[in-house]
């Protein structure tokens, strides 16, 4: 399957909660599957389905992607069983393109999750996974990494970051107007301009 659109924010499939998946049939098995090539080709350590369009609870996870896909987990309808202690992690996102900020979390968990055979996942995380999990978790509860901001925080962050999205749609929506007439490049455009000024004015320079 091939890679799916990735959903950026402010898309509000990303403010919904996602539900449990109640059966996993071929559809979830294929799913998985696309998730994971989607994270991996966007170069993510983490991905949550909603992020991909679907409001189900499944996640995908390789925290250390360099290992060649033996840290790869997906996990199907995730709960934090407990968690321990404090920690604070400079995160990113894949639906916030060009957006860090710090954001504190649990340092340890105890997570149950079910994979695409039906079998219990049981286990305990720490460090980068940790922080990924809980990351992963709140996307499927509609909740994302800004809003673990404080209010003040949050409102800075998602006005630069809106801000940010609007000049370079203008510039991409500008790119395309180029291209649809046939000008490859702002330089190329700019030149052009010039050979049409110079036209109208009779000016060879
Ligand atoms: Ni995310």
């Amino acid at each position: 399957m091939a890679r799916l659109p990735l959903v950026i924010y402010p898309d509000e499939i990303l403010l919904r909660k996602s539900a449990d998946v109640t059966e996993i049939d071929q559809d979830i098995v294929d799913f998985v599957e696309a998730m994971r090539e989607t994270m991996y080709a966007s170069n993510g350590i983490g991905l949550a389905a909603p992020q991909v369009a679907r409001n189900i609870r499944i996640m995908t996870v390789d925290v250390e992607p360099d290992k060649g896909g033996s840290a790869f987990m997906h996990l199907i309808n995730p709960v934090i069983v407990e968690s321990y202690g404090k920690t604070s992690y400079d995160e990113g996102c894949l639906s916030f393109p060009g957006l860090v900020a710090e954001v504190k979390r649990r340092k340890q968990l105890h997570v149950q999750a079910y994979d695409v055979h039906g079998k219990l996942l049981d286990f305990e995380a720490d460090g980068l996974l940790a922080i990924c999990l809980q990351h992963e978790l709140d996307h499927l509860n509609g909740v994302t990494f800004v809003d673990r901001l404080s209010p003040v925080q949050k409102t800075l962050v998602v006005r630069d970051y809106l801000k940010r999205r609007e000049e370079e749609k203008e510039d991409e929506q500008l790119a395309e107007i180029l291209r649809v007439h046939g000008v490859a490049s702002a330089k190329e455009a700019a030149e052009a301009g010039d050979a049409v000024l110079r036209s109208v004015h009779g000016q060879r320079v």
